[in-house]
């Protein structure tokens, strides 16, 4: 990916933020600028989304996309800022999280080019909801949102599914954008 893309999306996200008005967003984008989270990639191998410099924050723009979409298909029973806060921020537990994996040479491995490396491992969505309540306090439905965003790809999802789409009905179309930005929108260098 480019500069010149990283860039863009770096001042598109901050602008999302920031027009959410919310209290303490100011601080939250402060602090994501002291991050890898505009030049992260969102995954560590080539046949997963995102693999690339930058990959991290083209996937949180891809959900917010994917969302906003369903948000005008369908009644949602959410506002327009816990949308931008949901979307942007479901995978801030991905910040700082993986290191490039580089060979005796120094190049990077071509087949997995980044390594997790958890210093703090909460878990996926309850990560995020934490780190984003450092800033912000979080609606029901964004903390929802966040938390579940992976459906049934999360072990708890069984045992829980029935009171979160009770709560946040608007869960499956979260977890729906989240896998289309994943499966189509994201980049993969090589399936
Ligand atoms: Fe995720
Ligand atoms: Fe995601």
């Amino acid at each position: 990916m480019k500069v010149p893309k990283l860039e863009k999306n770096k001042e598109k996200i901050v602008e999302l933020l920031t027009l959410t008005g919310r209290q303490g967003i100011d601080t939250l984008v402060d602090w994501l600028m002291t991050t890898d989270f505009f030049t992260a990639p969102a995954s560590t191998r080539l046949d997963f989304h995102g693999c690339e410099a930058g990959g991290l924050a083209q996937h949180a723009l891809n959900v917010y996309e994917a969302f906003e979409m369903k948000a005008s298909q369908y009644d949602l029973g959410l506002r327009e800022d816990e949308r931008t806060i949901a979307s942007l921020c479901h995978d801030f537990c991905k910040i700082g999280l993986y290191v490039p994996n580089r060979l005796k040479s120094g190049a990077l491995s071509e087949a997995k080019p980044y390594v997790v490396q958890d210093d703090f491992p909460l878990g996926h969505g309850e990560k995020s909801v934490l780190i984003v309540s450092r800033h912000i306090e979080l609606t029901n439905n964004e903390a929802l949102l966040m938390r579940w965003h992976m459906e049934h790809y999360d072990a708890e999802w069984e045992n829980y599914k029935e009171r979160v789409e009770r709560a946040c009905p608007a869960i499956h179309a979260f977890h729906a954008a989240d896998m289309e930005a994943s499966k189509y929108l994201d980049v993969k260098l090589r399936r």
